[in-house]
Order: C-alpha cells, then structure tokens, then sequence
C-alpha cells in the first residue's frame, strides 16, 4: 500500500468547542441509503435536527423519499432525494455524481439500504441469496468506495470536521449472532463487520473514519411480525435484557454522535444499539 498521508500525522488533537445539538454537523453533507423508511428515515431526520444537509436515497418508493425531503426542508436545512440501486455500480456512481453536483461534496455517508429475504436453508434460493448480498454488501462497498475517493480528493477542511469524512455501515446484532433461518442476511451482515473493520484499518491515516451501527430489534416495517401482537412482543422480550423493543431515532442519535467530532477517536468499532441483545440473554437465568 502506497505511504498514506503524512500530512495529518503532525496535526495536534482537536480541542472541541462546546456546540448546540443543532449545529453538531453544521455544514456536513449527508447521504443515507435506503432512506426513505424504517431506520434509514430516522437516521436522515436525526442528521438533519443536527444541522447536515441530507440526501436520500430510495430504490422504490418515490412518494415517501419526497415526502421526507420536506420534512427535512422544513428543519431550515437542504435536501433532495436520488434514486438509486445500491447493488447497481452505474447507479451508485450517478448517485454520487448529483450529489456532489448539487451539494458540493459528502462528508457522511450512512450505509443504512439493507433487507431480509428469510427461508429455511434448504429452500434459500439463489436469487434470494445474490439479492440479500448484493443490497447489504455489495451495496455497502459500492457507496464506501464512492465515499472514500471523493473524501480522499478533498481531505480535511478543518472549519466543517476533524475528519475528511465518516463512513457509518448499518450492520445488526447479526454481525454476532447467527441466526437460523436467516442465513443469507446473517452472511451479508457478518460481511459488513470486516469489510467495515479492513476498511477502517486502510483508510485511518488519511483520516477517514469508518464505523458501525448494530442495531437490536427496531420497531420497523422489516420486523412488524415480532412486535405488532402482544404474543409475538413477548417472545422477543425473552431476548432483550432492557426489555422493550428500539425505536428508530434511538439508532438515529447514535449515528449524530458517531458522525460528530465528538466521536472523532472512535475509529473501526460496531457499536450495538440493542438493549442488550447480545449479552446472551439465555444465561440471565440459565448456565
Ligand atoms: C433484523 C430484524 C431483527 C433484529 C434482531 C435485525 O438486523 O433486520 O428483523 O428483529 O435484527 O434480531
């Protein structure tokens, strides 16, 4: 790998000022696949209380992706949605392009487009296996690459962020936990957290920060048949040591801080959102 850029290495630690929540990301630009619902909606809101301007990208649903764009406008920043499929290079690389036409630059990107195209493994499908892995993986090194050579053209401007620029992948206790059924999705997310850890390892020294969201169960369309009955919201209790279900904007706040200089030492981690998801809960009572 050639010799990366010395010109960072003498630069002082930051000394952060005190900054109102609205203006944490005053001036950043941001893109957030998969926006236009669930997870991704709140992420765009949350970044845009935050003071960034948004896009949102959307594959299919142009109505909601619009409609978003208004609510965004209405928080006195810019937005505009593209749409885009994330598996798709030339797609991408036209996404891309607009975005940096219009807004200027990007100094977050947020790989959030992810689904689940569930089945018993005997019965998982080729296409069910290429579409889940074209969408949360290859979706997620398509726009990290995009992401990367413009934060590497541009580099550091220090009056918007310490950082040339924030990679956030939208990973899921998944990356951990394997889950039967559930193969391809488990695959696709246990991808993201090397492809997100190699990634940040390569790019550091240019100051690229690269990170992941985990997120636990999040009350969204994606997973509505663990939590729209009482019966099912019980089941799922048994997973969850804080026992209650996420909610979109809690994902949303982790990535205003992990987008924020104030996170600007935190570099190559997944960060799980999940009430405990992961901490075994099986063996709060057992073992
Ligand atoms: C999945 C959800 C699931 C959650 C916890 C997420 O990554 O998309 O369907 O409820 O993990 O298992």
């Amino acid at each position: 790998m050639e010799e990366a850029s010395a010109e960072y290495a003498h630069l002082p630690r930051p000394v952060l000022p005190r900054v109102a929540p609205q203006e944490l990301l005053l001036g950043q630009k941001a893109l957030v696949t998969g926006a236009s619902s669930g997870i991704g909606r709140a992420i765009a809101i949350s970044l845009a209380h935050a003071g960034a301007d948004v896009v949102v990208n959307y594959v299919a649903d142009e109505d909601r992706a619009q409609e978003l764009v208004e609510q965004i406008r209405a928080l006195g920043v810019r937005a505009l949605a593209i749409r885009a499929d994330v598996g798709d290079e030339t797609q991408v690389g036209e996404m891309f392009r607009r975005m940096i036409e219009e807004l200027g630059t990007i100094d977050i990107l947020v790989n959030n487009a992810g689904l689940q195209q569930d089945a018993p493994f005997h019965e998982l499908t080729l296409a069910q296996w290429n579409k889940v892995l074209a969408v949360n993986l290859t979706g997620q090194f398509l726009c990290a690459r995009a992401a990367v050579r413009e934060f590497r053209r541009r580099g550091v401007r220090p009056n918007i962020s310490c950082s040339a620029g924030k990679v956030i992948c939208v990973s899921s206790v998944h990356e951990v936990i394997p889950w039967a059924g559930h193969v391809n999705y488990a695959a696709s997310k246990g991808g993201v957290m090397l492809m997100m850890k190699s990634l940040a390892q390569e790019v550091a020294p240019y100051r690229i920060r690269v990170n992941s969201i985990c997120p636990g169960a999040i009350r969204t369309p994606i997973n509505m048949q663990v939590w729209e009955t009482p019966k099912a919201y019980n089941e799922l209790m048994k997973l969850i040591p804080y026992k209650r279900i996420g909610e979109p904007e809690e994902i949303g706040r982790a990535a205003v801080w992990l987008a924020s200089d104030y996170a600007d030492y935190v570099h190559g981690i997944s960060l799980f959102v999940d009430g405990g998801m992961t901490l075994y809960p099986g063996f709060q009572t057992g073992g």
